[in-house]
């Protein structure tokens, strides 16, 4: 028993140093600004050549695929794409992908009602051939899109592309700025460098790379379209040097991918590009594209040492301290079986104090005598003193010491049995 409070002493005392420690790992000395503000510019390199039996021969550079065009923390590259060329507004079938524009005859398609998920408005025909379902025939930009999109994408070179990002970050209240392009870096540095974790401050990132860490495989990701993200995160020191704060990059994926092959994972949009031909008369190109749409997100705090919340945090954490000493006295002495033990425990310093010269005198005159002496005390100093004889004596660090404490320690075993007997009772 007295080995147990012991430990428990000594457990206190870790307890104690716990509570410092989450003070400086949280850094609770400090001021911290979590209002950043953040800029951001992209730009995207890169050019592809494509040859296939659809379109023939073509090149593809930054302002075919980048949409917008502009640079900005939200850009989408095409990776695939469906083409409707050349169409005008008229009068055709529509798409028999469509289960709303399927009929019998004529009056399954009211004139004038539009076909709400397809691509125009009923005329009143149902174009059937014999004996067969028929579809609507609809008034709209003609002839529709009734194409799917290639398994294999087309710019799967894209892969080897690269991204820019240029992030300048600013503390309001520290007054801090720093960018995650070094200003000593030179031009050619940047013209030739590509992002890895040697190279930090060379924001130049490949998207097979970007892709691949989100555990991602790109020609799958490019074929079918998908949203990555790509979180810079700053968390500075300000008590340390500027260079010590650094931006952490982390990449991930946004749209659905837990669903596996899952009708709302990916991502496209269509757009056309509009003509006319030598009659005046508006044609165009429509385009459905399937690609990566990139979010670049910006965050982070800084924290600076500061006299108040290192008051606050001090004396709110001595306040605890105390708070909690309190409450385990309450019920130790108070509420626990053997509270009496711990009562005589805590108020029996002075008599222990006697206790020990009375003890130290008695060894000092006979030392062969002592246990009979130590056996024939009082009952309160059995209960209070093994574990204080115990650290005083091995307290005391001499080599003379050593042989009466083993002593002592073997003279005290019989002892320790009967405060067991003695609490029973
Ligand atoms: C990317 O570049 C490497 C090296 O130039 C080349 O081997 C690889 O085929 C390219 N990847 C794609 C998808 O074009």
């Amino acid at each position: 028993m007295g080995q147990a409070i012991c430990k428990e002493l000594w457990e206190s005392l870790l307890d104690y140093k716990t509570e410092n420690w989450v003070f400086l790992v949280k850094k609770g000395y400090q001021v911290t600004d979590t209002s950043m503000e953040s800029s951001i510019i992209t730009k995207v390199k890169g050019v592809a050549f494509t040859n296939t039996s659809e379109f023939g021969e073509q090149i593809w550079d930054v302002a075919d695929y980048v949409i917008p065009p502009q640079g900005e923390n939200i850009f989408f590259i095409v990776t695939n794409l469906v083409v409707t060329p050349n169409q005008r507004r008229a009068t055709c079938a529509e798409s028999d992908r469509i289960p709303q524009a399927w009929c019998y005859e004529d009056s399954d398609c009211p004139p004038g009602e539009p076909v709400l998920t397809g691509n125009g408005v009923r005329t009143g025909r149902c174009l059937r051939s014999k004996n067969m379902m028929g579809i609507c025939e609809i008034y709209a930009w003609c002839p529709v899109e009734t194409k799917s999109r290639p398994m294999k994408p087309l710019l799967g070179a894209a892969e080897n592309f690269t991204v820019y990002i240029r992030n300048f970050i600013h503390f309001p209240r520290f007054n801090f700025s720093k960018s995650n392009v070094l200003n000593s870096r030179d031009r050619a540095f940047l013209k030739s460098c590509q992002f890895g974790p040697e190279n930090l401050y060379c924001p130049i990132f490949q998207l097979g790379y970007i892709v691949n860490s989100t555990g991602s495989n790109f020609q799958e990701l490019a074929a079918k379209g998908g949203v990555i993200g790509i979180q810079i995160m700053w968390d500075c020191d300000l008590d340390k040097a500027a260079s010590k704060c650094h931006p952490q990059y982390n990449f991930r994926r946004l749209d659905d991918t837990f669903s596996g092959e899952s009708i709302s994972s990916g991502y496209n949009f269509r757009f056309a590009r509009y003509y006319h031909d030598a009659a005046g008369v508006e044609f165009r190109t429509l385009l459905k594209v399937y690609g990566i749409r990139f979010v670049v997100m910006v965050n982070g705090k800084a924290g600076k040492f500061g006299i108040i919340p290192t008051g606050i945090n001090v004396a709110s954490g001595l306040a605890l301290m105390g708070i909690a000493s309190f409450f385990c006295d309450l019920i130790l002495v108070n509420f626990i079986k053997k509270s009496d033990f711990y009562r005589n425990k805590k108020y029996e310093e002075v008599r222990l104090a006697e206790s020990l010269q009375q003890d130290l005198a008695t060894e000092a005159k006979d030392s062969a005598e002592q246990p009979e002496t130590q056996d024939g005390n009082s009952d309160e100093k059995r209960n209070g003193c093994e574990c204080s004889q115990l650290l005083l004596s091995n307290r005391s660090g001499d080599s003379k010491n050593v042989n009466v404490n083993v002593e002592q320690m073997q003279n005290l075993q019989p002892v320790e049995v009967q405060p067991e007997v003695l609490d029973g009772s």
